[in-house]
């Protein structure tokens, strides 16, 4: 990486301790091990520029110092305000890599800092741009997609919301300052690999419109990343953040998940396996039966307000729980959410309440009848605002595919078309098989005779691409 005094973190001094904490991840991260030890010398990513928006915790570290071993250069910002945790940073920027990431960061600060890290310029050559971007929630994909737009005379919609105000200010300051540059930066990048169910909705609606420039990887589709991040990931991390940021004892509480995906079944397993009486809301009917035959009470969400004591909001939509919901919960519910954006809460609806800050992620905000209910992460993801994310040896297996699909798109972007797709079932399969031994787990392996008769390869894959696992 380029020597560089060039980032935005909280405190250069928390180095050591995220270095320590590095140390430890590393031990639990097997797959991204594996990778440094297979093309550590071979260097795949070697003349890649990786512009990485993606919460800059210590498990991301692992992943930016593994990107790095394979070659990449990376400029990295994170893809929410609240989820950096400031030794990760802080560890990167001793380190020389260019990264904005702080956490508690305003949103006009959250998007100058996507702006900086498209900025490769900045170190010296101007023509130089990224030609990869690694992306968890599609924002850096959709600055440098508008801002080829703005550039090409197209004006933007108005923005709907104080998130769109700073990505248009930042946005078009960006083009100002360096006009055509995000064109030049679009025709560049050879792909971009996203991280979640969101982004990649978001990359999937502009593949239908024929707007996608460059091909993309859905790495959230893995089976071994939303089976695993999604569902293991939160069945551990949701509870640590309510714990964390409430102290509340959970057992016996009635709690509400709205959702029934993989973040959802995860939630809920959360919720329940600390001894929670759980509902879940869902509108698909497919995943209400799961849930009911999960062993969980479907209810509509009017039906939840009356008895629930905690809510989780995790269906990646909008408008999930209204102001009208809010008003009718019970003093001192818990509410929060751990889908990818902060649209699935109405939030503003609280804001002419009283908001009280308990401490950083926990507020609690009194309604005009008295009652109050406690608010976490001001409605961003809980288990990142509130907690440290999801430990590191699920993250392992979902970086483990961020890294194959950089390497995939990297060295060869020329054999995609500009549209969406998964890793081929071999490389899902050789990431779980990376993370087995750490488990003890012993494999069986097929008889050339019993692959024979279930109809495949005896060394994989094992099933169609059509299986759901
Ligand atoms: P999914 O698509 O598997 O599940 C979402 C579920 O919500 C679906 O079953 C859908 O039918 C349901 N739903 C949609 N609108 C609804 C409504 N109005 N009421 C009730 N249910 C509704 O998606 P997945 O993978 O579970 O992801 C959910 C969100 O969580 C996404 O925004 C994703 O990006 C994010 N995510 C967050 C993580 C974290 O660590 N916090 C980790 C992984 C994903």
């Amino acid at each position: 990486a380029t020597p560089t005094t060039e980032y935005k973190i909280k405190d250069i001094a928390l180095a050591q301790y995220g270095r320590d904490e590095i140390a430890i991840a590393e031990t639990e991260m097997p797959g991204l091990m594996a990778l440094r030890e297979e093309y550590g010398s071979a260097k795949p990513l070697k003349g890649a520029r990786i512009t990485g928006s993606l919460h800059m915790t210590i498990q991301t570290a692992v992943l930016i110092e593994t990107l790095i071993e394979l070659g990449a250069e990376v400029r990295w910002a994170t893809c929410n305000i609240f989820s950096t945790q400031d030794h990760a940073a802080a560890a990167m920027a001793d380190r020389g890599i260019p990264v904005f990431a702080i956490k508690g960061e305003s949103l006009a600060d959250y998007w100058d800092y996507v702006g900086r890290i498209f900025d490769w310029a900045s170190e010296g050559d101007p023509d130089l741009t990224a030609n990869m971007i690694l992306d968890d929630g599609g924002d850096a994909t959709m600055f440098a997609l508008w801002g080829a737009r703005l550039e090409a005379g197209e004006e933007m919609p108005s923005p709907a919301n104080a998130e769109e105000i700073e990505m248009q200010r930042a946005l078009k300051a960006f083009v100002k300052a360096k006009p055509g540059y995000l064109t030049k930066t679009v025709k560049t990048v050879k792909g971009v690999s996203e991280e979640t169910t969101t982004g990649v909705m978001r990359l999937y609606q502009i593949a239908k419109q024929g707007k996608l420039p460059f091909p993309a990887i859905n790495v959230n589709d893995s089976v071994t990343k939303s089976k695993f991040d999604n569902l293991y990931g939160c069945k551990e991390s949701l509870v640590d953040a309510i714990r964390r940021a409430t102290d509340v004892m959970l057992a016996g509480k009635v709690a509400c998940v709205a959702g029934y995906g993989d973040v959802g079944k995860g939630s809920a397993a959360s919720l329940r396996d600390g001894g929670a009486r759980v509902m879940v809301t869902e509108i698909d009917p497919i995943c209400a039966l799961q849930a009911a035959m999960d062993g969980f009470e479907v209810v509509s969400m009017e039906e939840a307000t009356k008895r629930a004591d905690i809510f989780v909001t995790a269906t990646g939509n909008e408008d999930v729980i209204t102001g009208e919901h809010m008003k009718a919960m019970k003093h001192m519910a818990i509410v929060c959410n751990i889908g990818h954006f902060d649209s699935e809460i109405q939030i503003s609806a609280l804001d002419n309440y009283e908001w009280k800050e308990i401490k950083e992620g926990t507020d609690m905000v009194t309604k005009p009848d008295g009652k109050s209910l406690l608010v976490l992460a001001k409605g961003r993801l809980v288990n990142l605002g509130c907690a440290t994310g999801h430990p590191s040896f699920v993250m392992s297996a979902s970086f483990t595919n961020q890294t194959l699909a950089q390497i995939e798109l990297f060295t060869k972007s020329d054999e995609y078309e500009n549209d969406v797709y998964v890793l081929p079932k071999h490389l899902d399969e050789k990431v779980a098989a990376l993370h087995l031994e750490k488990l003890g787990v012993e494999l069986t392996k097929l008889s050339q005779k019993q692959a024979d008769y279930i109809g495949v390869p005896a060394e994989g894959p094992f099933k169609p691409d059509h299986y759901r696992y």
